[in-house]
């Protein structure tokens, strides 16, 4: 399975930090934002990535990245001209991911949970056409909102409504069969000029082949787009951090532990950021893992 990280857009609301620079690399306490929706494929089993970032800073992200070797994986970059919407990660991204079934995740949405990987295999074992996510929340007039029915089943999903049937959000993580580009490639842009997301969504439920899955309070989901929730979102990673002893969106770590690389290079990774509680951080890790080398409790059913 192709994961795909959608890294691009203006960062409106970020402004000014986002006038010279990527929201997906501003900081989110200890490490740059990308991290966090990275290291949800990797939790998710997924080697092969690639990032869709704007043109302007696609050689930042391979800097940060590279081909992705270092940790194990491949990762490949694409750049959107333009944020012509959410829906377009399969238009730019088509040559790389046609063919295969695919993850797709926002570059400023930031998931933790300890049940988070069980529910991330479950959608990519699962998958008949495609999976997303549900979250109740306060205020769902600000998100895409899905209703079910009494059952579970997903009966409709609108964006961003006025008056939302239900207060289940839908967050920006997605899975898709092979057939995404092909939804993609026949969609038109909305009013608002974008292709969207929720109309590859509505074309899997036309054919009775969405599927969502619900996140419980036990999973946190933040999403990272304006100045308050970037700042809310550094204040968790820190909480829980300080409180739990181990970091949120570590991919050194995250990739010894999906045995992507072995904790030999893992170590190596952490040594480069010596100076750095994350680089002490990323050592001590590998030097746990030689010593016993059984599943973070993360990767627990
Ligand atoms: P948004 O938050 O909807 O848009 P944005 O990031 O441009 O921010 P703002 O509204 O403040 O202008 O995007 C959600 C995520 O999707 C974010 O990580 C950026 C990404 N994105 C793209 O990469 N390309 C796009 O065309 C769009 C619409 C979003």
């Amino acid at each position: 399975m192709k994961g795909v990280v959608l890294a691009g857009g203006n960062g409106t609301r970020l402004q000014p930090l986002t006038l010279v620079g990527s929201k997906q690399l501003a900081p989110v306490y200890d490490k740059p934002m990308v991290y966090y929706p990275l290291s949800v494929l990797m939790l998710a089993g997924i080697d092969d990535v690639l990032i869709i970032t704007r043109p302007a800073e696609i050689e930042l992200f391979r800097r940060l990245f590279g081909c992705g070797s270092r940790l194990g994986m491949h990762i490949d970059y694409a750049a959107q001209e333009e944020p012509r919407g959410i829906a377009d990660a399969f238009r730019v991204g088509a040559d790389r991911i046609t063919g295969e079934d695919c993850a797709l995740v926002l570059g400023d949405n930031l998931f933790h949970g300890a049940k988070l990987p069980s529910i991330l295999r479950r959608a990519a074992r699962e998958l008949r056409g495609c999976v997303l996510f549900g979250q109740h929340v306060a205020e769902p007039q600000r998100f895409g909102v899905a209703e079910i029915g009494a059952k579970g089943n997903l009966l409709s999903i609108e964006e961003k409504p006025e008056h939302p049937r239900s207060n289940l959000a839908i967050p920006g993580l997605y899975f898709f069969d092979d057939t995404v580009t092909g939804i993609a490639r026949g969609l038109r842009p909305s009013a608002r000029g974008e292709l969207e997301i929720t109309d590859v969504l509505r074309a899997y439920l036309a054919e009775g082949r969405a599927d969502l899955i619900r996140l419980g309070q036990d999973v946190t989901w933040l999403d990272t787009g304006t100045h308050e929730s970037l700042l809310d979102a550094g204040r968790f990673v820190r909480d829980v951090q300080h409180r739990q002893g181990s970091r949120l969106g570590c991919v050194e770590e995250i990739a010894m532990r999906m045995g992507f690389i072995s904790a030999d290079a893992c170590y190596e990774l952490g040594a480069e950021m010596s100076d750095s509680p994350y680089g002490q951080y990323v050592m001590e890790r590998a030097r746990a893992h030689r010593l016993d080398p059984a599943p973070a409790t993360f990767l627990e059913e």
